[in-house]
Order: structure tokens, then sequence, then C-alpha cells
């Protein structure tokens, strides 16, 4: 772990020998959705394959770049594109980029995936706020020794999407005209999607949309005290008989990006002051 903070202040200088800008906020953008990643007003682009240690995804609708800029008036950095488990890369590597948004000065992560509706009042083409999540990747991103000046050996997740957060979303969310649903979101391992017994599994234990991302690095974030804001873009919806698939998945984020894209640039023009996680 203490070689993870080695890694860690090496992107760093990376990145600061890039430019001198200081984000407060940082974004993960999911499958199909890193469009909002240009409509910042950048001041530096970053190719992932440059950063040291940083991954690079090989699924398609990931981009791998990191930009950073203002977006809405707000000092950002934002992952166009994010690795997953299920690619092979071990945890440390999964949640890298929030350790390195977290070094980087960043106290709020934007964090959005698509996800397949488990709820059955759910559309394809709707956006769930993230309550909280039950996670069954198999693992936690912190297994393994801890080191003391990334976070406490036994986070506490209680508090792992911000409240306050949340409630901001909602706030903007109806002001601007937008359906909100919000919800439990389940992350599993993939890459496979579920079974029909699995989706009744995931139900009965109170889940409302299902994916293969976001838990692990929301996890990492709790463990960095950093605010978190988490968005699900429902893409497919479960009917008796027919299965998902990544396209259905693509096409239906490509229909709700621009909901998306206005949800998230409202959401940072209305944050005020956001305290870091201790003091909220
Ligand atoms: N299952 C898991 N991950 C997903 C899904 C799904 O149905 N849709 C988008 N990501």
């Amino acid at each position: 772990m203490e070689n993870l903070r080695k890694r860690v202040n090496e992107s760093l200088a990376f990145i600061k020998s890039r430019t001198g800008f200081s984000p407060q906020f940082g974004m993960i953008l999911g499958s199909g959705l890193g469009e909002l990643a240009d409509e910042v007003e950048a001041v530096a682009k970053i190719p992932y394959a440059e950063i040291p240690h940083f991954p690079v995804s090989t699924v398609a609708g990931h981009e791998g770049i990191l930009i950073l800029g203002t977006l809405e008036g707000r000092p950002v950095v934002v992952q166009k594109g994010r690795t997953h488990f299920y690619e092979g890369y071990p945890m440390e590597k999964v949640t890298f980029s929030v350790r390195l948004m977290k070094a980087l000065g960043v106290h709020t992560l934007v964090v959005t995936n698509a996800a397949g509706g488990i709820n059955p009042q759910f559309r394809a083409g709707e956006l769930m706020l993230i309550a909280d999540h039950i996670n069954l990747t198999g693992t936690s991103p912190l297994v393994g020794p801890n080191d003391p000046e990334l976070g406490p050996r036994f986070p506490d997740l209680s508090r792992a999407y911000t409240p306050e957060l949340r409630e901001l979303a909602k706030e903007v969310a109806s002001k601007i005209g937008i359906q909100l649903r919000e919800g439990i979101f389940v992350g599993l391992h993939g890459p496979n999607y579920e079974t029909p017994a699995e989706l009744r599994f995931m139900r009965q234990i109170g889940g409302d949309a299902v994916g293969m991302s976001t838990v692990p690095e929301v996890i990492v974030a709790a463990h960095s005290s950093l605010n978190v804001l988490g968005i699900s873009c429902i893409t497919n919806v479960f009917i008796p008989g027919k299965g998902a698939d990544h396209e259905e998945v693509l096409q239906a984020a490509e229909m709700v990006k621009p909901v998306f894209k206005s949800l998230i640039r409202s959401v940072l023009k209305e944050i005020k002051e956001v305290a870091r996680n201790e003091a909220l």
C-alpha cells in the first residue's frame, strides 16, 4: 500500500508537469456518457496511456482520456471512460483514478454508470440517483495492507453516497423538470449479464439497478473521505425471456445523454460550498 501512495504521487507529478490546474470536482463518466467531457472548457487533455500507472480500458464505448478544466465555472477533472474489474485489472488499478483525483485536490466525486433496471417500475432511458449500494463483486478494493496516509483500515460506508448531494440532485432535478428515480445499486464483477435467478435474488435483497462498475470507486472514495454523487442511467430493463445486450445499453445511453448532461451540469452549477466529507 505504501507503494500505492508512491504510484499515485508519480502520476500526480506527471499531471502537475502538464498543468498547474487544481480541480475540486472529479467526474467518472460511464458507458456511452463520455460526451459531457467534451463540454469542459479544457486546460489539459491527457490520454490515460501517457499517465504513469493509469490503466487503459479495452471496452467499446470507453475512451481513455483525462480532461482538466472548468464546467459551469467549477474546476473539474473528468475521466472519460473507465476500467472495470471484469477486464482483468486488479482493484487497485480499477480505483487508481480516484486516488489520483484525491491527490489532485478533488473533494467531490460524481460517478456515473449504465445500469440494468431491476425495479419493475423503472424504464430504459431513466436516470437513477444512487442512494446506496450492495457490493456483490466478491471483494473490496481495500483488501491488503492499509496505508493510513490514504485512509482508515475500516472505513465507514454509512454515508458513502453523500446525503446532502443526493438532496441537492433531487432539488435540481425537480427544478429543471427531470424525472429522477432513486434506488440501490447492486455492483457485480461481470462481464456476463445476469441469470433470471440472479436478477430475482437481487430484487429480493433490495436492489433497484445492477451494473459492473462504480462500487469499487465509491469504496475508495469513502476511504479517501470524498463526497460522492452517484447517477445510474437505466439502459435496459429485464423482460422475461429476453436478455440484455451491450448494443442496447449503448443505444439507451445515447438516448438519455441530453438529460444526463443537463442534470450533471445543473448540479455542478448549484453546488455552493461543499465541505469535505468530515465536515458535512
Ligand atoms: N447488467 C449489468 N450491467 C449492466 C447492465 C445490466 O443489465 N446494463 C448496463 N450495465
